[in-house]
């Protein structure tokens, strides 16, 4: 999805007409962050963005902020979804001046959401890492970006600097060009970077909440939790949870690519079925699996994930979660075991090679994996894979391994019957269509030089 930035934002032009208008108001699409995105096709100058929002409330140290997102129930968007007030609450009960970091990197490469967000409203994750900084105590913000996303930086540093002029922030903003590694957005590898180290995850404890930058307590939240942070200072959490399920709260932003008609990223109410969303982003009739939440996510038949709810709970039952809020139907002229094993070799090159799991047993992983999908294994691939999967599972000092087991398990589950032909070398669902198309989940070029630092 390197090439879909343009489309990013395709959300409220597809709208535009009155069946999507109407298909996508069934489908629980609304517009609290991606107000006016359409209208505008650039970032929100500092006036717009208050124009359409109102006022900055007055930032203070005081936990009412914290009290205000506890209730709101807000969880990070992330992709682990833990409770934002209770991290917010843990930082602030630490002694001595705090930090916040606010990560938008976005390693993930099926997601397109904080690129689109800070490209239309980096005013409003500003708001949000401010206030959030007030609250905790931090007298200053970090805003993490891969470097190579240069436009998206000069966007941020260009609203950080409309802000400087107009003397609004109490605390200082600093935007960073980070090294893009997928492992280099976790959170201890933003803190190991920005004290001058390689942007590669350390051994937890401590957590950033604890000792992180400058041995800070530190505040490591996605850019887009920020967002809805800004948002709950204005509005409150009465306001906040009127979009959403009781125990999901809110709105998200989701990235939907591959077998649909209009890819691009849409705001929807957390819990909105996963179903609604494909039909209103135009899935294609007789696409294949989907894979939910990302390279970290899992493959499902359409049938068995069309009435779930998108929210933690309602998708657990069914071995999911909402990770990064990616949603990628696979065309059905493709092969998902080879479309899962490009993945899988990239996320093995993608590990920070510290840890046993990521030096040895995920390039392992990979080329079992290909040799599954070109229907030409050596040797009980399956038996081997099996085996390989149990070792490499939770022995990472980060969830990177974790990420890469569960997506290579639900490929062989999802594609059980693809995975019965390649091995006895018929052809799968997808060469029966022809010639089977590759590439189509996207996975970025290696980072050129290599370099962590
Ligand atoms: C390998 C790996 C990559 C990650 N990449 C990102 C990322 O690109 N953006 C992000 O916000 N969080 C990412 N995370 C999660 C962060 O470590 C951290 O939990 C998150 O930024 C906290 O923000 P939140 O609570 O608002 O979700 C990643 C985690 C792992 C294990
Ligand atoms: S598991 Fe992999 S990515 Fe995570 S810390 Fe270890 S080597 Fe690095």
């Amino acid at each position: 999805m390197a090439s879909h930035a343009g489309r990013a934002v395709a959300t409220e032009a597809a709208l535009a007409a009155g069946a999507a208008a109407r298909r996508a108001a069934r489908a629980g699409i609304t517009s609290r962050l991606t107000a006016g995105w359409h209208e505008a096709g650039g970032p929100a100058t500092l006036r717009e963005h208050l124009q359409r929002y109102g006022p900055l409330p007055q930032p203070g140290r005081n936990r009412a902020l914290i009290d205000a997102v506890t209730a709101a129930g807000l969880t990070g968007r992330g992709g682990a979804g833990f409770p934002t007030g209770i991290k917010m609450r843990a930082v602030a009960s630490r002694r001595g001046p705090a930090v916040v970091v606010a990560n938008g990197m976005e390693s993930e490469p099926a997601s397109e959401k904080d690129k689109a967000l800070l490209a239309r409203a980096p005013h409003l994750v500003l708001d949000g890492a401010v206030l959030a900084a007030s609250a905790v105590g931090a007298d200053s913000v970090h805003v993490c970006l891969p470097r190579g996303r240069r436009r998206l930086a000069e966007a941020v540093e260009d609203a950080v600097a409309e802000r400087e002029r107009a003397g609004l922030d109490p605390v200082a903003i600093a935007v960073r060009a980070l090294p893009h590694w997928y492992v280099s957005s976790e959170e201890s590898a933003l803190v190991h970077w920005l004290n001058g180290g390689e942007a590669k995850p350390t051994a937890v404890p401590p957590r950033p909440y604890e000792k992180g930058v400058g041995q800070r307590p530190t505040l490591v939240d996605n850019v887009e939790t920020l967002a809805h942070v800004a948002l709950i200072g204005r509005y409150g959490p009465a306001w906040f949870r009127r979009a959403g399920l009781p125990d999901a709260p809110g709105t998200m932003l989701v990235t939907v690519a591959g077998a649909v008609r209009a890819p691009g990223v849409y705001e929807i109410e957390a819990g909105t079925r996963v179903g609604d969303i494909l039909a209103m982003s135009g899935m294609a009739v007789d696409a294949g699996p989907v894979l939910v939440g990302g390279y970290f996510g899992t493959w499902h038949h359409a049938e068995e994930v069309a009435g779930v709810p998108m929210a933690p709970g309602p998708l657990r039952a069914i071995g999911a979660s909402p990770g990064t809020g990616a949603l990628f139907p696979l065309p059905a002229d493709c092969c998902g075991l080879a479309e899962t094993a490009r993945v899988l070799a990239w996320l093995a090159g993608q590990g920070a090679g510290q840890c046993g799991p990521c030096v040895f047993g995920l390039p392992a992983i990979a080329d079992d994996f290909a040799q599954l999908a070109a229907g030409r294994p050596k040797g009980p691939v399956l038996d081997r894979l099996d085996r390989r999967l149990g070792q490499v599972g939770g022995r990472g000092a980060c969830r990177h391994p974790d990420g890469a087991v569960r997506l290579a398990r639900s490929a062989l589950s999802a594609f059980a019957a693809d995975v019965r032909s390649h091995l006895s070398r018929r052809a799968c669902l997808a060469a029966w269509r022809g010639q089977p198309r590759q590439g189509v989940l996207p996975v970025p070029r290696p980072a050129g030089d290599g370099e962590w630092l």
